[in-house]
């Protein structure tokens, strides 16, 4: 197996499963938003304040044509990577790309209490999510396969995913 990239919304587990599956497959574990931060010595909050959103997605892309030379990684990748097509493709190419989804309510409950993601530091958080999550159904809908982490334990999730990418 070459590597794995887990894609999907904001509050779906990625973190947390990548590194957990990681650990399982004694795989590296890789998560785009800690390169992109350590690149520009910047927590993400403040790209987005002081360099706006666009130079973030242009960080974010280079950034996973950076991680794109190396094997056996468990990649998490920030909510809004499939936005960019060329992103699926390079991250296509490293190896297969899973995405983890939610209800909005569960993605609403897990993200509530934690305030370093600069779109959800909105008033109407439950609206931004319903918004975002429909305006990115197309592009989550490119990954090669999808789990449901709604009602799954992380392990499960791990399971759900093995068997898929078997
Ligand atoms: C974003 C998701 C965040 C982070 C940034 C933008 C998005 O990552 O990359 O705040 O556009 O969905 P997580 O999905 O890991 O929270």
């Amino acid at each position: 197996m070459k590597n794995i990239a887990l894609v999907g919304f904001m509050g779906t587990g990625k973190t947390t499963v990548a590194r957990a599956l990681a650990e399982r497959l004694q795989f590296k574990y890789v998560d785009l938003d800690d390169l992109i931060e350590e690149r520009e010595a910047m927590k993400i909050v403040d790209i987005f304040k002081q360099k706006g959103e666009p130079y973030f997605r242009k960080t974010e892309k280079d950034v996973v044509c950076e991680v794109s030379a190396q094997d056996r990684m468990v990649i998490a990748c920030g909510g809004g990577v499939v936005l960019d097509e060329e992103n699926i493709i390079n991250l296509k190419k490293l190896g297969v790309l899973v995405c983890l989804t939610a209800t909005p309510a569960v993605i609403m409950e897990r993200t509530k209490n934690y305030p370093h993601r600069p779109l959800l530091n909105v008033e109407d958080k439950e609206a931004k999510i319903a918004e975002l999550l429909e305006k990115r159904r197309v592009y989550y809908a490119k990954a090669d396969c999808e789990v449901d982490t709604s009602e799954l334990s992380v392990e499960q999730v791990i399971e759900s995913i093995l068997q898929k990418i078997k």
